[in-house]
């Protein structure tokens, strides 16, 4: 028996732009999922595609019990976090060799695969390392670990990544001269945060802008605009949705003191919100449970 675990992570900037190949920066969050694996002789059908994909990607058969801290479709990197979790529990379960590189990669073909050819390889990368990272097409350079106080707001609306990510593209097909400057925009306000993550004034600004290209993108969502405004009325730097928006998860970015506060006016729009930091540790074993 193996356990593992992997952290869900948040698009601090360039959700949708990295799509076309822009860049955007991610974080490691906790809460993280964990995933415990079993020879078994009989296949076991865990009803989640990412689970079967990585027995089927492995070549193996065994049991899986999955507990997750990390709601799911809401922009978290959920079923990112499931796929590395699941694949690093086989490998050690199973003694395959698997370096974390080739486990990133493996979980990235399968989110690419269960996402019919619609996933950046950033929620696997993210999951799969910790830490920040930067994103640039399927490049990734990982940054200076960062103490930024984050409330994330849960605006409980189920959304779906891959029609996310179509009713982009579909829009950006129909007018590519709005659209274009827009993804360039984003890409630009990546570059931008990452030269100022010492100054959170400055990246509150930026999220703002942010939050603001993603909506002309047609990625907005009354709820998440109701919580983005409330987080930024209680005192958040600033504010934006953060994955694929229509609904899921925003972040806020907080003076420490008061961070409380913040998460408090998100949940008094009928959401569901927690305070997070950065999780530097990407997969990790944990004892088995
Ligand atoms: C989803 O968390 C973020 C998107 O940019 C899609 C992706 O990066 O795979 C919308």
């Amino acid at each position: 028996m193996a356990t593992w675990s992997a952290p869900g992570k948040v698009f601090l900037f360039g959700e949708h732009a990295v799509v076309y190949g822009k860049p955007g920066v991610a974080m490691a969050i906790r809460p993280r999922v964990f995933v415990t694996v079993r020879k078994s002789k009989s296949a076991h059908h865990a009803r989640s595609p990412y689970i079967d994909s990585c027995f089927d990607e492995m070549g193996v058969k065994g049991s899986v019990y999955v507990n997750s801290q990390l709601p799911s479709s809401s922009g978290l990197g959920s079923s990112a976090a499931v796929t590395v979790a699941t694949l690093s529990a086989i490998n050690d379960e199973f003694g395959k060799k698997f370096t974390m590189e080739e486990i990133a990669n493996m979980a990235f073909a399968i989110e690419k695969k269960v996402q019919k050819g619609r996933a950046s390889p950033t929620d696997t990368s993210v999951s799969t390392f910790g830490g920040i990272v930067l994103i640039t097409g399927t490049q990734r350079r990982r940054l200076p670990p960062q103490n930024l106080p984050l409330v994330v707001g849960n605006t409980l609306v189920s959304h779906s990544t891959s029609k996310m990510v179509e009713k982009v593209a579909a829009l950006k097909k129909k007018n590519p001269e709005i659209c274009d400057p827009i993804l360039d925009a984003i890409g630009a306000v990546s570059l931008c945060g990452i030269r100022h993550f010492s100054d959170p004034h400055m990246l509150g600004t930026l999220m703002n802008m942010n939050h603001a290209l993603l909506e002309a993108l047609g990625a907005g969502h009354p709820s998440l605009s109701r919580l983005v405004l409330a987080a930024r009325a209680a005192g958040a730097y600033g504010a934006k949705l953060t994955g694929a928006g229509g609904g899921g998860c925003m972040v806020a970015i907080c003076p420490k003191h008061l961070k409380s506060r913040v998460m408090g006016a998100v949940e008094a729009c009928d959401a569901k919100a927690f305070i997070t930091n950065l999780d530097t540790e990407g997969a990790r074993k944990e004892k088995d449970v």
